[in-house]
């Protein structure tokens, strides 16, 4: 088998580089570990900055999100029981966010890609990325029991975190930056309409709590724990109970509760591999690096990768410029790093780190009490949150 771009990885990064680059006439296949629908099970983030709006206009799924997304002109802070709005809107000149879940991208990217007919083949083992430094690189995998070889250009390493690209590169070539934060989030998914129009970052002296929302009938919330939380101890009740202590007393006199759909924990890190390329590999995605969910970075993050990913295989395609190439990783990370500050930033101020006030608890307050009370402030959270421009390539 043969083709230009070899994608390991069917999430957002994966099947959205693959249906740019189909529409440019790049031809790509996707190699993705799990089913299609296993794919689609999995709940994660919902909020899209401006230009992973743009982006995936540009791939032709946005019917779809403009009909059902909403978009956010703000967000709302709360601090113990005071509300704070941080106009994103007013604060940057007009710039807004979409909220629209990621599976939901997911599944229009699924159907964009199936409707285009480009290929994905779901449930490979083994995958394996080859002779990265040639100019014949080659990714080996299994389906059904067989072994099969896909030559290609150039391999999009689209794999997540825990996937075999990054570890495809030899040692000492890349280093790693990390951060493992001391606490998790515990999410509830529940049909049940939304405790407020925008979403709440709440700080509170009992731990962060997070209320937001992927339609007008169904909310995500979420609570901060220990990590040696376990999710079987968090009935539905206990879980609302605990949101409720959390959030300011009008906000949670609103609060409508139901059943959960989904309960799950997550741990909080921060992670950056540098650089993010290696001969003819180019890690994308959360393949290369992780924020913590506090700036609703994540899913923003990998859209960026893959719009310079993007723009310089249609250079390279198009035009024959082999030689921005070498401008991959260093665009990213520029982009990455400031990313990586914001989410780290307002994981730090808005958590609870200890349980008896210490000198990095009072300097949180001071923070917060500045912050909210400052023009400046709210316009360092509203420019970081709507998205850092993308980098140029050149
Ligand atoms: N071979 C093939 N596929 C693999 C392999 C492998 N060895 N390892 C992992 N995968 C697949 C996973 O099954 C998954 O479907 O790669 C995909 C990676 O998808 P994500 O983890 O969703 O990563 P990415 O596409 O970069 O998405 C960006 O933004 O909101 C954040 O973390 C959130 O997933 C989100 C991310
Ligand atoms: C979510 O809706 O899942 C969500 C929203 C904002 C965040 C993190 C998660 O910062």
């Amino acid at each position: 088998m043969k083709t230009q771009v070899a994608i390991i990885g069917a999430g957002p990064s994966g099947l959205l580089l693959g249906q740019l680059l189909t529409r440019q006439g790049i031809d790509n296949v996707i190699l993705e570990r799990k089913s299609g629908e296993y794919v689609l099970s999995r709940i994660r983030a919902g909020v899209l900055e401006q230009g992973m709006v743009d982006l995936l206009r540009e791939a032709g799924v946005d019917q779809r999100m403009d009909e059902e997304g909403e978009v956010h002109d703000g967000v709302e802070l709360a601090v113990e029981n005071r509300r704070v709005r941080v106009d994103l809107a007013g604060l940057t000149g007009g710039k807004t966010v979409m909220v629209y879940g990621q599976t939901e991208v997911t599944r229009d990217l699924m159907e964009a890609r199936d409707a285009i007919g480009a290929t994905t083949i779901y449930e490979t083992d083994n995958v394996q990325p080859h002779d990265l430094k040639s100019d014949h690189p080659y990714v080996t995998f299994e389906k059904d029991g067989e072994t099969h070889r896909l030559d290609c250009d150039y391999i999009a390493g689209c794999d997540g975190f825990h996937g075999i690209s990054r570890k495809s590169i030899p040692e000492g070539h890349i280093k790693e930056f990390e951060k493992v934060y001391p606490f998790g989030w515990l999410g509830l998914l529940s049909d049940t309409p939304p405790v407020a129009d925008e979403l709440i970052y709440a700080q509170h002296e009992r731990g962060f709590a997070l209320c937001s929302m992927r339609s007008r009938t169904r909310s995500r919330y979420y609570i901060q724990v220990a990590l040696d939380e376990k999710v079987e101890d968090w009935s539905d009740e206990r879980f609302w109970d605990e949101l409720k202590r959390r959030i300011p007393d009008e906000v949670a006199a609103k609060l409508v509760t139901g059943p959960s759909i989904e309960k799950s924990i997550a741990p909080l890190r921060s992670f950056v591999v540098e650089p993010m390329q290696y001969g003819n590999l180019f890690l994308v995605g959360d393949a290369a690096h992780i924020v913590p969910p506090t700036g609703a970075k994540g899913l923003n993050l990998a859209a960026s990768d893959v719009n310079t990913l993007y723009r310089l295989m249609v250079k390279v395609y198009q035009e024959g410029r082999t030689d921005l190439i070498a401008n991959y990783s260093q665009t990213c990370l520029k982009r990455i790093w400031k990313a990586e500050r914001f989410s780290w930033w307002m994981t730090t101020m808005l958590h609870k780190f200890s349980d008896e006030p210490d000198f990095a608890t009072r300097m949180q307050q001071a923070e917060l009490d500045y912050v909210t009370n400052s023009e400046a402030g709210l316009t360092t959270i509203a420019e970081n949150y709507v998205g850092l421009p993308y980098e140029s390539l050149e």
